[in-house]
């Protein structure tokens, strides 16, 4: 099972410093290799004790006449071979198009990385049914190389991103198990994780991890979240 912290735009240089050293202390008896935080960029540091650390965000180069980005060179200096691509917060606020998700998905690729690729659909999808709420999820993957061996998916509907709402276990059920029949990748599931209700999410057979934003900002609350999941 694995725990993956999403900071989003939270936290500093330092407290993310402070957040990491607190974690670290709890996770003893916890594998290496299973917790893994995406800070914001000026964050960014090397993997340290049990933490492993991967990027939010970054662009399809190795540096270059991007304003406002950072590439592989910047990615390199900390070691990070980890990046989360395709968020629906990048989609929808930041205006990232399908094409564009790919593009980055295969410079990172051909780079090795990790990449944590997630997919989602809004509220009025999922009202429209099954078959429109999978051919919405499927488009999400248009160009994307999922025979790519170091890829994980991370299904987060949106409409439980923030919201405190998380899916139901039949909601998250329905659309893992289709996923892992489709690619048989590691799956992660977002969307308002917490204490409440992590034990219920990790006995899902077909969920492999979670991907967490609001309950992973404090450590000591997302080393509880980690503890729970892992005796469920
Ligand atoms: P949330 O965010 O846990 O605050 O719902 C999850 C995410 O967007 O990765």
């Amino acid at each position: 099972m694995r725990f993956v912290a999403n900071f989003k735009m939270n936290h500093t240089r330092a407290s993310t410093q402070e957040y990491i050293q607190e974690l670290n202390a709890h996770l003893e008896g916890v594998d290496s290799g299973n917790v893994l935080l995406f800070p914001p960029a000026t964050a960014l540091c090397e993997a340290s004790g049990k933490i492993d650390i991967g990027a939010q965000n970054a662009y399809f180069e190795i540096n270059g006449a991007f304003t406002g980005e950072i590439g592989l060179e910047q990615l390199g200096e900390f070691g990070i071979k980890k990046i989360l691509i395709g968020h629906s917060e990048r989609r929808e606020i930041l205006g990232e198009s399908q094409e564009f998700i790919a593009k980055k998905f295969e410079f990172f690729k051909a780079n090795g990385f990790e990449i944590i690729y997630c997919i989602g659909e809004p509220l009025s999808v999922r009202e429209q049914g099954q078959e429109a709420l999978f051919e919405y999820l499927f488009s999400e993957f248009d160009g994307i190389d999922t025979s790519y061996d170091n890829f994980t998916i991370a299904y987060e509907p949106i409409w439980a991103i923030g919201t405190g709402v998380s899916a139901t276990i039949e909601d998250i059920e329905l659309v893992h198990n289709r996923l892992k029949a489709q690619f048989n990748k590691e799956l992660l599931y977002g969307g308002s994780v917490k204490v409440d209700n992590i034990a219920d999410i990790a006995k899902i057979d077909s969920v492999d991890g979670v991907l967490v934003g609001s309950a992973s900002l404090k450590a000591g609350g997302f080393a509880e979240l980690i503890k729970k999941g892992l005796i469920a």
